[in-house]
Parts: C-alpha cells; structure tokens; sequence
C-alpha cells in the first residue's frame, strides 16, 4: 500500500497532509526516512517523528467544531499559536481537519480521522458547496457581485462560478452569503480583494447541508451518525 494512503487509513493525516510530512522527513519505514510514493508491506514498522504509528482497528471519530477567529487549522503551529487541537476534547483520539479555515476565519469544520472521507471531501473533483458569510467593508449592491458570480482570476485560474447574494447593507459594512465549490488558498478574501472590496469577517456557515446548528464559537461536537452518514453520501 502506498505511504500516504497507509497514513491516512491509520488515521495520522490526510493524503495531502500525510505528503506533506513525507517530503517533510517526519515519516520513516524500517528506520529509513520515507520518499514520496513508497510502498509499505505489512510488516514494515512506519514512525512519525519517530514515534511508532500502531496498525490495526481505530475507531472512526467525527467531529463538527465553530473554529473562532485567532486558532491556527493545523495540529501543531511551530510559532505557539492556539490551534484546533487546543479546543477538542481530552478523549477525542488523534483526529485532523478536513481543509482549511484561515487564522482570521471562524465557522464550520470538520474533523476526522477517516483518512478516505477527508480524502474525497477536499477533493477538487467532489465540488462541495461552502457557504460563507462574509461582512465587507462599506457599501455593496448585487450588481457589484456579479464578477464574484461568473469567475475571479485567481493564481491564473478563473474561479468556478458561484452564488452570492446580499444579506445586509448599510454605509458601515455589507454581509453577503456566498457559496463557493472549491476550496483555493483564501479564496473568499481574495475574490473581494479582486473587486476592491475589503473582508472585515468571514465566517463559514454550512458544508453542503451540515450546518452548525448552535453550537457556540470555539465549541466542539461529535456529528450524528446521520450527518455522518450525509457526508459519507456526498
Ligand atoms: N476563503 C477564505 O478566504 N478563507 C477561508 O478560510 C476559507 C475560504
């Protein structure tokens, strides 16, 4: 089996993350500092920072967490920055987040240690809608969203077109609901950047159809197994 597919089946990272800590040298098998792509045998003894990884049944977690603003998406931040680990609680086991939220952005995400869900959930190909609500600074009127509608050029590439609509506008700021299928670095930030306008407060508010559903700023659940089940199904 493959390194990162093995990583993600024991519930260490995602693909993409665990190729991260590939090309990182975090991961060795036998002893030896894996390369991208290895393979690994059943019998191979795979270490992150060497530290054994234990084969075998792990139970499946899921959780859905309101990340607040000021908490790093990542499992450990080199600089000391609180991060999404700090908010689980002590019994969860070793899960990591389904994509990303910026430092600055607070809302809905997703953590597992299902290595597939997390696979097909982030990927390009599976075009899961997120929505966003996102409050701009100053005025906005719906005619100004209409390039933020039909594509941004972003790294070279148009963006998919996408929903937004105005929720609230005054002389102060204005909050637009957005919905976007893909998931490109800042991607929301830079879409108003590209028309001038200023993110003051971005907030996830659902994945597909799950939802936070009250659960308060920097609080943590397990999903139901229908949620899960909905995700599964995605
Ligand atoms: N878009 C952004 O700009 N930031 C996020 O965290 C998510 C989407």
């Amino acid at each position: 089996m493959r390194i990162n597919k093995y990583l993600a089946e024991q519930g260490v990272a995602s693909r993409r993350h665990a190729d991260e800590m590939i090309e990182a040298g975090r991961i060795k098998i036998n002893g030896v500092t894996a390369l991208l792509g290895a393979d690994v045998q059943e019998e191979d003894v795979v270490t992150l920072d060497d530290q054994p990884v234990l084969s075998g049944e792990k139970e499946l977690e899921y959780y859905i967490m309101n990340k607040p603003k000021g908490v790093v998406c990542t499992v450990s931040d080199d600089r000391g920055r609180k991060t999404i680990m700090d908010l689980l609680p002590e019994t969860s086991g070793r899960v990591f987040p389904v994509g990303r939220l910026d430092y600055g952005t607070e809302g809905l995400l997703i953590l597992t240690n299902d290595g597939d869900l997390a696979f097909r959930l982030t990927h390009p190909k599976t075009e899961i809608p997120k929505t966003y609500m996102a409050k701009i600074e100053g005025t906005l009127t719906e005619k100004d969203l209409n390039p933020i509608r039909s594509g941004i050029e972003l790294d070279g590439v148009l963006t998919k077109k996408c929903k937004a609509h105005i929720v609230e506008t005054n002389k102060a700021y204005t909050k637009v609901h957005i919905t976007i299928t893909e998931g490109k670095n800042r991607q929301v930030r830079r879409m108003f950047e590209a028309i001038g306008k200023n993110v003051e407060l971005l907030k996830r508010v659902s994945i597909g159809q799950l939802k936070l559903r009250g659960l308060d700023r920097g609080k943590v659940r397990k999903l139901t197994q229908e949620e899960i089940s909905y995700l599964k199904g995605l």
